[in-house]
């Protein structure tokens, strides 16, 4: 639970808020989880008073909310809490009024949804306006630079304004139900945690597949491309939940100092071995979901002709550690691929020796971590066949988790709600701490510099398949293949 805290949202009026961050916010609020005295203000350059933010925000909330779910008394309650404070983020006299609007002896929390370029004017204005103490908090949504060096400049600007303990650097996926699991799944099952490591495991997959494709925001995402958008940021943390070593304890120093650790562990992929450990794709028009859909090149707001951008990548990635060294994880996240899914796939190893020659070769044992959606766990079994045909078949039989029946609770909170809730009680262990984001740069990078090196070009898949062909054979050279299952 939460006291003496004020929420101000930068960028009001924009996407993110709409869709995600007000609708987080009331949701909390539904489920009694804001204490009385939050107050939530949201910032934007439109000309308008309290009033009309409140009727907007009402008209679309409930057009949001599920057939026959709309809570007029939760929203009542909610909209007591809402305020508007209009702003030009470039004119510093214009945040005087953020100050006003302040009262002593709370905590604020600004929350910048905005582009990334205004995060350094942003916090000069309200330190320059007297709105920053030493415990105000900023919240930073992705992406933190588009480079190492960039990426520092930013950290550098913000930090000179709030201390890292008080920067809360967004990567939603942390926010997700499942993706805490994995640390569950891990560290709670003495199973599980005495065979993750390579005497044990073959190798890993995570798949972080979307249908959707650039969504209208050809202007930011031509500049970016896929690694820099998904890899950097949501990939890279997935696999640290995944191999990262076990905290001394689940609190945010502890964790983030692991994940460091791991991310300064991954091998780089550099001239030498890029051919053989990534492909970059681009996809080509096709079929999602039964629909048409445009390639990337026709996607509108493009105006050229030709891009090299990838809206597809697939890793092999080696981490350099006693834990995993000679273990691959295979990476690959798309846009306009067949469907959404995010999943983690561990294969163990054969049997030291096969009493069942009939499996030697085929991985007897899997681990199916479904992040998105159909959350839940599989692991993939051998029993014997009920048949008296046989003397002793084999087959495949598999145990269900599911997280979504047997959870309790019909609702998978959206990741904003998670996160919204622990910057509220100023815990950072959700959130990317600078050392991290560095690390994961820095490998990137290393990466990026080496498709440049070979000019590296994108391989065309069509929209609505598993990406191009060659992200087949980067695994198959190895002698396996991506997993199909569901
Ligand atoms: C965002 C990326 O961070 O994550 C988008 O910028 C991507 O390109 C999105 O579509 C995916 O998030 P989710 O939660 O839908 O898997």
């Amino acid at each position: 639970m939460s006291s003496n805290i004020d929420l101000v949202i930068f960028g009001a009026r924009g996407d993110l808020s709409k869709r995600k961050l007000f609708p987080a916010l009331f949701e909390l609020d539904r489920a009694g989880l804001l204490t009385d005295s939050v107050r939530i203000a949201g910032v934007a350059r439109q000309d308008m008073d309290s009033v009309i933010f409140i009727e907007q925000m009402h008209e679309e909330l409930k057009s949001g909310a599920k057939e026959g779910q709309w809570d007029e008394s939760a929203w009542k309650r909610f909209s007591r809490r809402l305020h508007y404070i209009k702003v030009d983020f470039a004119q510093k006299k214009e945040f005087a009024a953020l100050n006003e609007w302040a009262i002593e002896k709370r905590t604020i929390i600004y929350y910048l949804a905005t582009p990334p370029s205004l995060y350094g004017s942003i916090c000069k204005h309200l330190h320059d306006a007297n709105c920053v103490n030493s415990v105000s908090r900023i919240v930073l949504e992705k992406p933190i630079g588009d480079d190492l060096e960039s990426s520092r400049s930013v950290n550098d600007t913000v930090g000179q304004y709030f201390t890292e303990r008080n920067i809360y650097r967004i990567d939603h996926y942390l926010g997700k139900e499942t993706v805490q699991n994995l640390l569950a799944l891990r560290f709670a099952n003495r199973m599980i945690n005495s065979q993750w490591d390579n005497s044990c495991i073959d190798h890993v997959q995570i798949t972080v597949a979307e249908t959707v494709g650039i969504e209208g925001r050809w202007s930011y995402y031509d500049k970016v491309g896929q690694l820099r958008d998904m890899v950097q940021n949501h990939l890279l943390q997935l696999l640290c939940m995944v191999a990262m070593e076990p905290p001394n304890a689940l609190q945010a120093d502890e964790i983030r100092a692991e994940k460091v650790k791991l991310l300064r562990a991954l091998s780089p992929i550099t001239a030498d071995n890029v051919v053989a450990q990534a492909v970059r794709g681009q996809y080509a028009a096709g079929w999602v979901a039964g629909e048409p859909v445009v390639g990337y090149m026709e996607e509108e707001g493009s105006e050229s002709d030709s891009s090299n951008n990838e809206t597809y990548v697939a890793l092999k990635v080696m981490i350099d550690n006693w834990r995993w060294a000679g273990v691959p994880f295979y990476l690959r996240t798309g846009k306009r691929l067949q469907e959404k899914v995010t999943q983690v796939v561990i294969t163990y190893k054969d049997n030291p020796h096969s009493l069942f020659p009939e499996t030697d070769g085929e991985a007897n044992n899997r681990l199916v971590i479904n992040l998105q959606p159909n959350e839940g766990i599989q692991l993939e079994m051998v029993s014997k066949k009920h048949s008296l045909k046989e003397r002793l078949g084999l087959e495949k039989r598999s145990l269900n988790l599911d997280f979504f029946d047997s959870s309790g609770d019909s609702r998978i909170p959206d990741a904003y709600e998670r996160l919204f809730l622990e910057v509220i009680k100023g815990d950072q262990w959700l959130f990317v701490s600078r050392d991290e984001i560095e690390a994961s740069w820095n490998w990137c990078d290393t990466l990026l510099d080496a498709w440049d090196d070979k000019k590296i070009g994108t391989k065309s898949y069509s929209a609505g398949s598993w990406g191009p062909s060659k992200a087949e054979i980067l695994i198959e050279n190895d002698g396996r293949s991506w997993y199909e299952g569901k």
